[in-house]
């Protein structure tokens, strides 16, 4: 199974940003402990500043991966874009954040991107990410029927 991790903007200075809201691991780190976890599983990482590169990639993985696990930083909030290229995909995308977005400021209790994606994780730190793998995997191995919302 192949998972495609995004991280987009500022993302790169996991580790040293604020480590107070994000911690102080930087996310090459974080990824040896993933894939340490989840020693079956193929996961590509992928960190851009820069939309348009982070929609070439949602295009480049999305009709051959299992699962994209999205963090699109304060694009989130901004990109018309980047929901458009979840939209555009048939591999499921899920969009995460380390911090508990709907604790901090207003500008960020929106998302743009949420209503394209499979589901959201929020605020369990790096954690985050490993949950979202597990939803991935999960969606994968089950009878994968209408969901609640009849997105499938
Ligand atoms: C973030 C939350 C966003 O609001 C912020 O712009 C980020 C990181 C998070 O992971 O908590 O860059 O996505």
């Amino acid at each position: 199974m192949k998972i495609q991790i995004i991280n987009g903007p500022n993302l790169n200075l996991l580790g040293v940003r604020e480590p107070g809201v994000y911690g102080a691991t930087s996310f090459d780190e974080y990824l040896k402990e993933l894939k340490h976890i989840f020693p079956d599983t193929e996961i590509f990482y992928y960190q851009s500043n820069v939309e348009g590169e982070i929609i070439n990639k949602i295009h480049e993985t999305g009709f051959s991966f299992s699962g994209i696990v999205l963090n699109a930083g304060a694009y989130t909030h901004t990109s018309i874009a980047i929901h458009d290229a979840i939209k555009s995909v048939k591999t499921p995308v899920i969009e995460v954040h380390i911090s508990n977005v709907h604790a901090r400021e207003e500008f960020r209790r929106d998302s743009l991107l949420a209503a394209a994606c499979k589901g959201t994780i929020a605020g369990f730190g790096m954690d985050s990410y490993r949950l979202a793998i597990e939803a991935v995997k999960q969606l994968t191995t089950t009878v994968n029927t209408v969901d609640t919302v009849g997105r499938t």
